[in-house]
């Protein structure tokens, strides 16, 4: 008798405790992911900033889905080639322009973002703003964590400092010229390979893919000083991470939103797994067996690795786990937006064969007939080349927005922005801006950058294809280079023009893509 009412009490308690412990939860829940972000917001609206209206807890993730649905179904294959883009691969976001203004807040889940296509807005924020003091969404951290981990894409604070000294040399002119000759090397293989096909009969090529294959056998080489064929496990892994987390729709920023996509979550934490242990056994070989010519390492690899002291102190040392996710940074950014850059390009240069002509023109005049590359420091001579890389990266910019989130609060005129503000800037937006371009705004016009190093933009920071301040695109001289290799190889060996099978759909999928690939119909140039 007792024993029971003793009992009855001691489940009571329990009950009334696991009770409260879940009302406790559920109440801190609702605080972090409904009180915080409302609070959040009522001080961003205060400061006048308006946007479409969110629902709970999805945001205006619906909104977009249903108007990317929508523009999906109504691209038919015959569409023609318009570089007008940013409504048909960004629809809500044009939407959303025109009712609320080039600056205003829309919702990724329950994050609130401050959406910024004007490039004044974004020259007084970030004017006092160092590459240390900026913060990178928690939200996309969180969720990219198995592609980027806390490689030098998003650090912050002086963790970033402290990886962006180690990696800033790997880029210095005397590495970038070192690596001239196997980024030719890797071009020539590749065009040994189209040569094959032509002759054999197949002159249409899906030249996304052989570039996207070409570039990363590039990467794999200069930084890591390993085959294409050992890279390529961790490539193709890469490649399959990015289509998880970026094709479909997931719910990013709505808490538990990992359980709804649970199968994708998954896969991406598994791919990671499997990339980190392939960097693992690529650091460990080279730790095994370093290189025997008795010059320290100078690719990407060795600079990660070395102990880089200080006055006699390791200072600048990364731990295993960033030497791994700086790793994997470099592999996917090192390869995929470069390749884009080159897609675009042919895709515009099919289209345009008299800029074809020109180009062919400059490079005999630069480097002699027949465009061979003996010496990488010619290549700076290729100004045309120069301005239609611009205009490439100005139509078809490879990273289309910059994120960033704040970590203090910043003042720009009369608008006060909170600490811990999500940013997003549309950089696609500003590039398509007829106020700031003019009315040809959308026309593929390279000489626009002839002269004028803004290409005529009437603002200084419209132009944004490799970001902007202390954070800027450290691999923007590679890329450069690589360019004007990767193009003059191909421009003096053939002639291109679009297939009818190539669709026109530029896709955002962390970056921005062509949907259906780009099939060009090659020619051999004629010998003269
Ligand atoms: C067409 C080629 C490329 C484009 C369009 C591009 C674009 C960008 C952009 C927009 C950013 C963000 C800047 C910001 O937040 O303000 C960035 C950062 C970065 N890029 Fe690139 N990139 C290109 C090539 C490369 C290459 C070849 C590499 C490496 C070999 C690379 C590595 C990085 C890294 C590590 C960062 C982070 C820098 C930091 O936060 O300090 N990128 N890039
Ligand atoms: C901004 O917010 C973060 C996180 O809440 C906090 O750690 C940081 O100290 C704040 N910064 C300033 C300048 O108040
Ligand atoms: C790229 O090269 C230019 C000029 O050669 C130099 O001023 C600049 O610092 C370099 N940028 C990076 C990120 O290495």
């Amino acid at each position: 008798m007792a024993a029971s009412v003793v009992q009855l009490i001691i489940m009571t308690m329990i009950l009334a405790l696991s009770a409260s412990l879940v009302i406790i939860i559920v109440g801190k829940l609702l605080f972090s992911m409904w009180v915080l972000p409302c609070l959040a917001y009522r001080k961003l609206k205060a400061n006048g900033f308006s946007g479409p209206k969110p629902s709970f807890p999805f945001g205006n993730l619906n909104d977009i889905k249903r108007l990317k649905m929508m523009m999906t179904r109504s691209s038919s294959p015959l569409m023609s080639i318009s570089n007008d883009i940013h409504s048909t691969a960004f629809p809500y976001f044009s939407l959303w322009q025109k009712l609320y203004g080039k600056v205003m807040v829309y919702w990724v889940g329950t994050e609130p973002f401050l959406y910024i296509a004007d490039p004044e807005f974004l020259k007084e924020m970030a004017a006092d703003i160092k590459g240390k003091g900026w913060g990178k969404p928690n939200v996309f951290k969180h969720d990219r964590e198995p592609m980027f981990g806390s490689g030098l894409v998003m650090v912050e604070g002086d963790d970033w400092v402290r990886h962006r000294h180690v990696i800033t040399p790997a880029f210095s002119p005397a590495n970038l010229k070192a690596m001239g000759g196997l980024m030719v090397e890797s071009t020539t293989h590749m065009l040994d390979r189209w040569a094959g096909l032509i002759n054999s009969g197949q002159s249409e090529i899906d030249v996304e893919r052989e570039i996207i294959r070409t570039a990363g056998e590039i990467i794999a080489k200069t930084s890591f000083g390993i085959s294409y064929e050992n890279g390529r496990e961790v490539l193709e892994k890469l490649r399959e991470m990015q289509f998880t987390l970026f094709e479909s729709n997931r719910y990013v920023g709505v808490p538990f939103g990992k359980f709804l996509n649970l199968k994708e979550t998954l896969k991406a934490k598994a791919l990671g797994k499997e990339i980190d242990g392939l960097l693992w056994s690529i650091i460990s070989d080279r730790r095994k067996n370093p290189p025997t010519s008795g010059e320290p390492e100078k690719d990407l690899l060795g600079l990660l690795m070395a102990d880089n002291t200080v006055d006699g102190r390791k200072k600048r040392e990364l731990t295993t786990k960033e030497l791994v996710d700086e790793c994997k940074t470099f592999f996917f950014a090192g390869h995929e937006t470069t390749s884009l850059l080159l897609t675009w390009t042919l895709l515009l240069l099919a289209v345009h064969p008299e800029w074809q002509n020109d180009l062919r023109e400059e490079i005999n005049q630069v480097l002699g007939d027949g465009g061979e590359i003996r010496d990488v420091s010619m290549l700076a001579g290729l100004k045309k080349m120069g301005w239609v890389m611009n205009e490439v990266l100005r139509l078809y910019p490879p990273a289309p927005n910059v994120q960033r989130q704040s970590r203090q609060e910043i003042q720009v005129g009369e608008v006060v922005i909170p600490n811990g503000t999500n940013m997003w800037i549309d950089v696609v937006s500003m590039h398509h801006d007829e106020k700031l371009w003019g009315k040809d705004v959308h026309e593929f016009k390279p000489e626009r950058f002839n002269a004028n190093i803004y290409g005529g933009c009437n603002h200084k920071m419209g132009f944004l294809p490799f970001g902007f301040g202390g954070r800027m695109c450290v691999g923007r001289n590679l890329t450069a280079m690589e360019y004007r290799i990767v193009l003059t190889r191909i421009l003096s060996t053939f002639s291109f023009s679009l297939s009818p099978n190539y669709r026109h759909q530029p896709s955002h999928m962390l970056s921005l893509r062509p949907m259906h690939g780009l099939p060009l119909i090659f020619k051999p140039l004629p010998i003269n």
